[in-house]
């Protein structure tokens, strides 16, 4: 499918802090959920959606990455070899194009909308999109697809929403929502972590975004916002006065893999789309 939106923005240079030591030699997007890391699942679902360009916000020249997309012609032959043809098609689907692919630096974690504002000057289309791979979305038509495919009618900002318990609430970005058409909402503003008591709706916003390249200026004159992060809450809402922003509640389970509890969950939601690996899992788990 090709659509008007052709770039994403990864941000990928944040510290992992939650799942120290793992991301003392690798990044958070690099562990695996079940076989492959993270930003893999992130590139496809981009693609699923026309996106054609791939821009990683790294904290240092982040040389996995490149790695991992780049071909392994000396092991495609061993698998050819062998006869591992699943293995190999596997391989070869995790590759994209050099040419594809751009890496723009964060020196210091100061926070999403400062991650997303390095990239200013690689994004010349009108929208682009913002994907952040520790949150996983499974459903078969991928969240950004759905965004994409919203965007395309209405030519505006899309933020994905989900609804949220009370008790959470104040872990995300909050919207404001005005008028509501089925599952698509006009947002008047968003907060960032509020209270629950000041929460101005449970909708929150994940890790999915079709951005006006507008967003940048605004994000060029933030300061530092909640926890001394410059917050791309924060520029989407001061955005949201100026011009159409809406969101989408889009279709599909989301797990926050930035925490363990949803990494696990996570795995065993993957695992589960294979029915042999899951009958194995079971066992084991009954077995204990
Ligand atoms: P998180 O809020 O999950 O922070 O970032 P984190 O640093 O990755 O993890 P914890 O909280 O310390 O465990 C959400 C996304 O924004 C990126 C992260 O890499 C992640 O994809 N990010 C965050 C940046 O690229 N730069 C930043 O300065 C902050």
């Amino acid at each position: 499918m090709k659509g008007s939106v052709r770039t994403v923005v990864f941000p990928i240079a944040g510290l992992g802090t939650r799942f120290l030591p793992a991301t003392k030699a690798i990044t958070k997007e690099m562990l695996p959920v079940v076989d492959r890391p993270l930003i893999e699942y992130a590139v496809q679902e981009a693609r699923s959606a026309g996106v054609e360009r791939f821009v990683f916000v790294v904290s240092t020249q982040n040389d996995l990455v490149t790695k991992h997309f780049s071909a392994q012609p000396d092991l495609e032959k061993v698998l050819e070899q062998n006869g591992k043809f699943n293995e190999l098609k596997s391989l070869q689907a995790s590759t994209l194009d050099p040419e594809s692919i751009l890496y723009v630096i964060q020196d210091k974690p100061l926070g999403l909308g400062h991650a997303v504002l390095c990239a200013r000057d690689v994004i010349d289309e009108e929208f682009f999109a913002v994907l952040l791979p520790d949150d996983l979305v499974l459903w078969d038509k991928p969240c950004l697809q759905q965004m994409v495919e919203l965007h395309n009618k209405i030519e505006s900002s899309i933020l994905a929403v989900e609804q949220i318990d009370n008790e959470n609430i104040s872990s995300y970005g909050v919207i404001n929502p005005n008028e509501s058409s089925g599952n698509v909402y006009k947002v008047d503003g968003v907060v960032e972590k509020p209270k629950f008591e000041d929460a101005p709706s449970n909708l929150a916003a994940i890790g999915r975004y079709v951005l006006s390249k507008q967003i940048f200026s605004h994000l060029a004159k933030l300061n530092a916002g909640y926890g001394g992060e410059i917050q791309l809450t924060d520029a989407i809402n001061s955005i949201a006065s100026q011009q159409p922003v809406h969101a989408l509640k889009f279709k599909g389970t989301r797990y926050d893999c930035g925490s363990k509890a949803g990494y696990i969950a996570a795995n065993i939601a993957y695992a589960r789309q294979d029915p042999t690996l899951m009958a194995k899992v079971e066992d084991i788990l009954e077995s204990d």
